[in-house]
C-alpha cells in the first residue's frame, strides 16, 4: 500500500471516524485525507476542529446515499483508498426507523463500492476499499464462546442486518468485480466524542445530571468494550498491512455485564465528583428491554493479533479514566450535543 496518497474517509465527523481522521492526518503528512460526512445528528465538526486547518485535510459535506454526488466526488478526486465508516449506528434508532439504516448502510455502501469499482476499473493495483463493520453481524452468543472470522452471519436487529448486508455487498464486489477490499468487525467502542445515546456516555451524562440510569431488562447483557483510539490504531494497521479479501475481528478482550459496568462507572464518577460512595448507584433504574436484545458479544481477536501484531494499548481502567476525564473537561461539547433534538429522542426512548 505504499502508493496510497489520497484517501477518502467517510463518517469522519462521527465518533470513531473523528479519531481515525485525526490519526491519519497527523501520522501521514504525505497523504491527503478527504473526510466525507453528511453531518447527521451524530456528525459533529467540533470532534475534529483541532485538525480542520491542516494542509493535508479537506472536509466535504455530502450524503453517501446520493449516487450522482458520490460518482462526481470520485471523478474529481482520484482516490487511492477508501475507509468507509459513515453509517447509521444506533441499534435503538434502527428499531424505530429501519429504512434509514437500509438507505445509509446498504445503499450508501453500494454507491461507494460502485464509484470505487468504476474509478479503479483500469488499474486497481495498490487501491483498497476498507469497510468498518461490527461484531453484531454474527448475532448473539450464549454464556460461552467467541465470535471468529468464520462465525456465520446471524443478525438480529435492523442495524446489524443492514451492516451484514453492506458486508455482503463489499465481499460480492470483491468476488464479482475484483475490487480490492478488506473488512473489520469490531466490538463496542468507548471513549471521547461518543454520542450520549450510547450506553457509556449516556450513563456518564446522566450521573453528572443526577438523572435515572436506564438499564435494559435484567442488566445481564454482556458487551466487549474497546477504547476508540485502539480501534483507530487497528484500522491504521489493517489499512496498511491487512491482506486483500480478508476479514479481521477486533475486540477488547474485555467483557462486562451491563449492570457491573454501571456500578463500576457509578463508583468512579462518585469519586471524581466528590459524591458520597454509593450515591450514583441509587440512580440505577431497570427499564423495558430492547426488542431482539443480543445477550452477549465477545470477540476472538487472535487473527489480527497473530498476523498483524495488534493488541489494545490501554486497560479498561485506563480507558475509562481517560473517557470520564474527557467528558468532565468537555462540558460544553456534552451540553451542545444533548440540547435540541437529543431531548426529543431521549424523552421518546425513555418515557
Ligand atoms: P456515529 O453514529 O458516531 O457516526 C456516524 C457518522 O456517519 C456521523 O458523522 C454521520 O454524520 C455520518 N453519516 C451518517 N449517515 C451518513 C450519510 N448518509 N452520508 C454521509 N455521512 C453519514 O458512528 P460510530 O459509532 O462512529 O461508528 C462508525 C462506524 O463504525 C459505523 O460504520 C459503525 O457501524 C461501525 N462500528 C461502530 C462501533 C461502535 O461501538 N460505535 C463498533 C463497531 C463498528
Ligand atoms: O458491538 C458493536 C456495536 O456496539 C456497534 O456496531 C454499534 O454501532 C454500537 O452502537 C454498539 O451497539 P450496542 O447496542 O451494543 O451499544 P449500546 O451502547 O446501544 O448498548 C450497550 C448495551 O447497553 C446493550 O446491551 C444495551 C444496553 N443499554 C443501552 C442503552 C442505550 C442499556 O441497558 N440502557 C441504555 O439506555
Amino acid at each position: 500500500m505504499e502508493s496510497v496518497k489520497k484517501i477518502l474517509i467517510t463518517g469522519g465527523a462521527g465518533f470513531i471516524g473523528s479519531h481515525v481522521v485525526r490519526r491519519f492526518v497527523q501520522q501521514y503528512p504525505a497523504y491527503h485525507i478527504v473526510n466525507l460526512d453528511a453531518l447527521t445528528y451524530a456528525g459533529n465538526l467540533e470532534n475534529i476542529s483541532d485538525i480542520e486547518n491542516k494542509p493535508n485535510y479537506t472536509f466535504v459535506k455530502g450524503d453517501i446515499t446520493d449516487p450522482d454526488f458520490i460518482n462526481a466526488l470520485f471523478a474529481d478526486h482520484h482516490f487511492d483508498g477508501v475507509i468507509h465508516l459513515a453509517a447509521e449506528s444506533h441499534v435503538d434508532r434502527s428499531i424505530t426507523d429501519p429504512m434509514s439504516f437500509v438507505k445509509t448502510n446498504v445503499i450508501g455502501t453500494v454507491n461507494l463500492l460502485h464509484a470505487a469499482k468504476t474509478a479503479w476499473a483500469n488499474n486497481a493495483e495498490g487501491k483498497r476499499f476498507y469497510h468498518i463493520s461490527t461484531d453484531e453481524v454474527y448475532g448473539s452468543l450464549g454464556q460461552t464462546g467467541l465470535f471468529t472470522e468464520t462465525t456465520p452471519y446471524d443478525p438480529n436487529s435492523p442495524y446489524s442486518a443492514s451492516k451484514a448486508g453492506s458486508d455482503h455487498f463489499v465481499r460480492a464486489y470483491g468476488e464479482t468485480y475484483g475490487l480490492p477490499y478488506v473488512i473489520t468487525n469490531c466490538s463496542n467502542n468507548y471513549g471521547p466524542n461518543h454520542f450520549p445515546e450510547k450506553f457509556i456516555p449516556l450513563l456518564i451524562n446522566n450521573i453528572i445530571e443526577n438523572k435515572a440510569l436506564p438499564v435494559y431488562g435484567d442488566g445481564k447483557y454482556t458487551r466487549d468494550w474497546l477504547f476508540v483510539k485502539d480501534h483507530a490504531a487497528a484500522i491504521d494497521l489493517v489499512f496498511h498491512e491487512g491482506k486483500n479479501h480478508e476479514t479481521y475481528n477486533i475486540g477488547g478482550f474485555n467483557e462486562w455485564q451491563n449492570i457491573d459496568l454501571v456500578k463500576l462507572l457509578c463508583a468512579k464518577m462518585d469519586a471524581k465528583l466528590g459524591r458520597e460512595a454509593g450515591a450514583s448507584e441509587k440512580l440505577i433504574t431497570y427499564v423495558k428491554d430492547r426488542p431482539g436484545h443480543d445477550l452477549r458479544y465477545a470477540i476472538d481477536a487472535s487473527k489480527i493479533n497473530s498476523e498483524l501484531g495488534w493488541k489494545p494499548s490501554v486497560t479498561f481502567e485506563e480507558g475509562l479514566e481517560l473517557t470520564i476525564d474527557w467528558y468532565l473537561q468537555n462540558e460544553a461539547w456534552l451540553k451542545n450535543v444533548t440540547s435540541g433534538d437529543y431531548k426529543n429522542y431521549y424523552d421518546k426512548q425513555y418515557h
